[in-house]
This record gives C-alpha cells, sequence and structure tokens, in this order.
C-alpha cells in the first residue's frame, strides 16, 4: 500500500504551526511559532495582533515544515487545515494559505474541526488506539465528553453549560494576577499547596456528562475577596490546589460516569488542559480503579500543533472526506 503524507496546518488561536504527518501515526515534522509572549504583555489573546502575527509566519512555518520532513510538495497527498472553531481572522490565515497551496500544486483540501484535531493527537501517543473509545475534550474554549465510534463517527455526550475548564483555570490565574496563559502558572503554583485546605463548591447537574464552571470561578474570586477585605494571608499556593482539585473532580467524576454508562475501555484526553498532570494522574488513578485505560498526548501535542490536524486529515483522506475550494473558516464549529 502506498505511503499516504499529509501536510498539516494550524492557525485558530495564538499558536502558528506547521507540520507532516506519514500514514497517520509518523511525524515527520512539527513546526511551532508561538505567539504566547506577544500576548502576555495584554493578559488573553488579542485577535487583531494574532492574525497580524500569523500572516508574518505562516509561509516560513509551512517552508520549515516541509523542509524539516525533507519532502516536497509534489510528495504531499493532501492539506488539512483548521476551519474551526477559533479566532475569525486567525482561522482565515492558515486557511487561506492551505488553499492557495491546495489550488497551486493541484493537491486535495480537507478541512479539519480543531477539537477533532485535539483527539487524533492520541494517536500519535499510542500507536493501539482505534475506535470506539471515550473523549475528554478539555482546552481553552471548550469542555466536553465525546464518544468516538469510528475513524470519521463522534456522539457528543454533554459539555459545559457556561465556561471551559481552560478558561476557568485563565480566569483564575488573572484575578491571581499570574501572567497568561494561566492554566500551566496555576499547576505550578498548586503544587506546594494543600488541594483539601479550602472547599470551593462545584455545581451539582441533574444532567449527566454536562459541565458548569462558572460558580466555581465566583467562588475563588469572592473568596480571594474577603479574605483581602477581612485582611488576612492569603496562602495563593493552597488556593491553586484547591481549585485545580475542585475542576479535576467534576471533571473525572462525569468521565467515570461516561465510562461505566458506555462500558467503553479506554478514554482520551484533549485540549491544551489535557497537559495537566494531577488531571492526568487523578483521571489515570479513576481509569484503573474501574478496569479502564487513559490515553494523554506528549506533552507538545496537548496544546495547539498541526500535527494533530494532519492526524485527522489522513483518516479523512482514508475516508473520502474532501473540502471544496471555497471552503470558509467557521469560527464557532462545533463538535
Ligand atoms: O487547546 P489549547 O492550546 O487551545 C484551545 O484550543 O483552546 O488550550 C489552551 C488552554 C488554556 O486555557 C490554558 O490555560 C490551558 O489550555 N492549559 C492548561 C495547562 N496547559 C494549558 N490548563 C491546566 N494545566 C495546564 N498544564
Ligand atoms: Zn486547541
Amino acid at each position: 500500500q502506498k505511503d499516504v503524507y499529509i501536510l498539516g496546518i494550524e492557525s485558530s488561536c495564538d499558536e502558528t504551526a506547521a507540520a507532516v504527518v506519514k500514514n497517520g501515526r509518523e511525524v515527520l515534522s512539527n513546526i511551532i511559532s508561538s505567539q504566547i509572549v506577544i500576548h502576555r504583555k495584554f493578559g488573553g489573546v488579542v485577535p487583531e495582533i494574532a492574525s497580524r502575527k500569523h500572516i508574518e509566519n505562516i509561509m516560513p512555518v509551512i517552508d520549515e515544515a516541509l523542509s524539516q520532513a525533507g519532502v516536497g510538495m509534489e510528495q504531499i497527498d493532501a492539506v488539512a487545515v483548521t476551519y474551526g472553531p477559533g479566532l475569525v481572522g486567525a482561522l482565515l490565515v492558515g486557511l487561506s494559505a492551505a488553499k492557495a497551496l491546495a489550488w497551486a500544486t493541484d493537491k486535495p483540501l480537507i478541512g479539519v474541526n480543531h477539537l477533532e484535531g485535539h483527539v487524533f493527537a492520541n494517536f500519535l501517543a499510542d500507536s493501539e488506539l482505534k475506535p470506539p473509545f471515550m473523549a475528554l475534550v478539555v482546552s481553552g474554549g471548550h469542555t466536553a465528553l465525546l464518544k468516538v465510534t469510528g475513524y470519521n463517527s463522534f456522539e457528543l455526550l454533554g459539555q459545559t453549560r457556561d465556561d471551559a475548564a481552560g478558561e476557568a483555570f485563565d480566569k483564575i490565574a488573572r484575578v491571581m494576577g499570574l501572567p497568561y496563559p494561566g492554566g500551566p502558572e496555576i499547576e505550578r503554583l498548586a503544587l506546594g499547596g494543600n488541594d483539601h485546605a479550602i472547599d470551593f463548591p462545584v455545581a451539582r447537574l441533574d444532567k449527566p456528562y454536562e459541565f458548569s464552571f462558572s460558580g466555581l470561578k465566583s467562588a475563588v474570586i469572592n473568596y480571594l475577596h474577603n479574605q483581602q477585605q477581612a485582611g488576612r494571608e492569603v496562602n495563593r499556593s493552597d488556593v491553586a490546589a484547591s481549585f485545580q482539585r475542585a475542576v479535576v473532580d467534576a471533571l473525572v467524576k462525569e468521565a467515570v460516569h461516561a465510562m461505566q454508562h458506555t462500558g467503553y475501555n479506554k478514554i482520551v484526553l484533549a485540549g491544551g488542559v489535557s497537559a495537566n498532570k494531577t488531571l492526568q494522574n487523578t483521571l489515570a488513578q479513576a481509569m484503573q480503579g474501574i478496569g479502564a485505560q487513559l490515553v494523554h498526548p506528549t506533552p507538545i501535542l496537548c496544546t495547539d500543533n498541526a500535527v494533530m490536524i494532519a492526524c485527522r486529515g489522513y483518516f479523512m483522506y482514508q475516508g473520502g472526506s474532501f473540502s471544496p475550494l471555497d471552503l470558509n473558516a467557521n469560527p464557532s464549529l462545533k463538535l
């Protein structure tokens, strides 16, 4: 059987990325140009600046991905690109580059859902991974439980009603004066803390597989405010650890519930928050307790990258799922 080479392109938020993946499982190159230090000054991603930086970076990043992989466009079988969800101006840069490249070199275009891309990063972590399996998607904008019933079929079980898990990390970090992005900062601060020091409540929902983090966010903000008003010293590590535990407990509880209900025996973590070691360890332990197995991507493939887009693109290629050249960006594309 002929080898399949996919060029992946990603520009949905503040990373400009390109990668070449062979047969969906072998990473030939993984180039990521991060804008984090630029946006940090503003405490979060500034969409206009992100678009402009993507324009500057996109062609050099694609060139670098091809040259590091040692392949020319003539060897590439298809161009896979994120077309949503994300910032519309940012998405359009990668999408326009991909469409131009596909058209000029007469290669098929494959529009990829960024969240499905995150799920597929796990195919690089576990060479045995095959559907069906469960996915817990925890990114900056999304929190969801998803059944992966086939390589190209999914079933959404439930998602967050308000804030995403990553968003909660980012907002609490911001309130505590920590730099953007807040997730890794909270994780670091929590290392020295007592995760049972403060009992932050997490909303109880009547529907299974759903999440809500906005009440938790308010509880942490109120706690910090009240301590300050009372002139009491706050143990910041305890706050970070207790907040992180509350988020992780809510995620793990629903994940366990979903596994028991479906009888699945494998779950994958997907999205930026999957880089969190406490989440990885707590979920792995809970899965072991019910005879299931956790898979999570390597750290570099947890956050935004183009390897995952190329990998998702490979399975869409195999399924004959191609996109027209007039494909538009969809900032609110759903799972
Ligand atoms: O998947 P991602 O890179 O971008 C989106 O698609 O949203 O996820 C970014 C999110 C941010 O909210 C960031 O704070 C969070 O992932 N994150 C983490 C960690 N690393 C990144 N959250 C908790 N712990 C981490 N180690
Ligand atoms: Zn992402």
